[in-house]
């Protein structure tokens, strides 16, 4: 049995709970939050033990993983404790709000005996994979070019509006359009060069919209959009990627999401493409970072491959700033 603390009883530690429930080998013993609100709410949720802060967790528990949810900004100094505490991790995406940070976590964490885990949990869709999987197999022949969006009108609600402080989350670039990044980079490789705009500091904090043009080392180009900016409807994904021989795309509000079509005009085949899996991508990603504990493998996304994106994603962010083209 896995015991685990979470730390950060917000929107992803309140996904993060309900996730373990439902994984068999992981038991939720005690949640962390500042906020005596969130506390009681965990209380009253699982009936688990809470404490204010992760070094009370940390002391206070016989826990074998931590799992922190906090706002991005803190992820490195919660990771460190943990670290020093000799805990198996599993960290929410970004890695970290800087590249600094983030390296600081890589250097941390190299030799470390523990598992390590990075919530990117666009790698646990089954869509993205199933569809990532035709990619690599040649269902399209070789890939070309790249479309993702992912975006809604709501602004995210974070604990004293953390989000709307371009300083603590990096803005839609970097708490949004990173899952895309991500994804790209699991699927093609190396980026090179990186263009973006953005609508920050033009507008409200909490209107932010963003493209970023990427170039892969494979000659792929993407063009990856994300909005806190969209018309009033729901939240929603797609994803296009055309190749030589055909093209797959995705649009999580179609119930029949994902499409395959060859050049001439036939099917292209992508696993899933008649459903898509009622797994929730949270539970697949948490039960991949309990089993490689009790595997003793890595789990699927370290913290190399997430200071990976983190630098491709604050090259995006740097050249929204400037107005320059990022070279990798
Ligand atoms: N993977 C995803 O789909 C996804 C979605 C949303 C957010 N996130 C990421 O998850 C992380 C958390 O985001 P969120 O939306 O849950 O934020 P949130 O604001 O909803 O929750 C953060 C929680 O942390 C608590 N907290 C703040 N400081 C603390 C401290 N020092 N010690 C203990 N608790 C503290 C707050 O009280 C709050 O309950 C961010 O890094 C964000 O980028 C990931």
């Amino acid at each position: 049995m896995v015991r685990v603390g979470v730390v950060g009883y917000g929107t992803m530690g309140r996904v993060h709970s309900q996730a373990l429930q439902a994984i068999p080998e992981a038991q939720l013993v005690v949640v962390a939050d500042a906020d005596p609100e969130r506390r009681a709410q965990a209380q009253r949720d699982y009936g688990v033990d809470t404490v204010s802060s992760i070094e009370e967790l940390l002391r206070a528990e016989d826990i074998d993983l931590v799992d922190i949810c906090t706002p991005t900004y803190l992820h490195e100094s919660h990771f460190a404790e943990a670290i020093k505490a000799g805990k198996h991790i599993f960290c929410e995406k970004p890695l970290a709000r800087t590249l600094e940070e983030g390296q600081r976590m890589l250097e941390l964490s190299s030799g470390y005996d523990k598992k390590i885990g990075i919530g990117h949990v666009v790698r646990f869709m089954p869509a993205y994979e199933s569809i990532r999987k035709a990619v690599l197999d040649g269902e399209i022949g070789g890939a070309a070019v790249a479309r993702t969006f992912r975006g809604g009108a709501k602004f995210p609600q974070g604990w004293h509006d953390w989000f709307a402080d371009f300083d603590l989350s990096g803005g839609v670039i970097l708490d949004l359009t990173i899952h895309d990044i991500d994804y790209l980079r699991w699927l093609f490789g190396d980026v090179e060069r990186v263009y973006a705009k953005t609508t920050h500091g033009r507008t409200t904090a909490h209107l932010e919209w963003a493209f970023i043009l990427l170039r892969f080392k494979n000659g792929v180009m993407a063009h990856v959009e994300g909005s806190w900016a969209n018309y009033p409807g729901e939240f929603y994904t797609t994803l296009e990627i055309a190749g030589e021989g055909g093209m797959v795309s995705y649009d999580s509000r179609k119930t029949q999401p994902i499409h395959g079509v060859s050049i001439d005009g036939g099917p292209v085949a992508v696993n899933g493409s008649s459903s898509v899996s009622a797994d929730s991508p949270y539970y697949l990603e948490l039960k991949d970072m309990v089993d490689a504990i009790l595997e003793d493998r890595p789990p699927r996304v370290t913290v190399e491959d997430a200071l990976a994106t983190l630098k491709v994603t604050l090259a995006a962010v740097e050249s929204a700033r400037t107005g320059q083209v990022v070279e990798l």
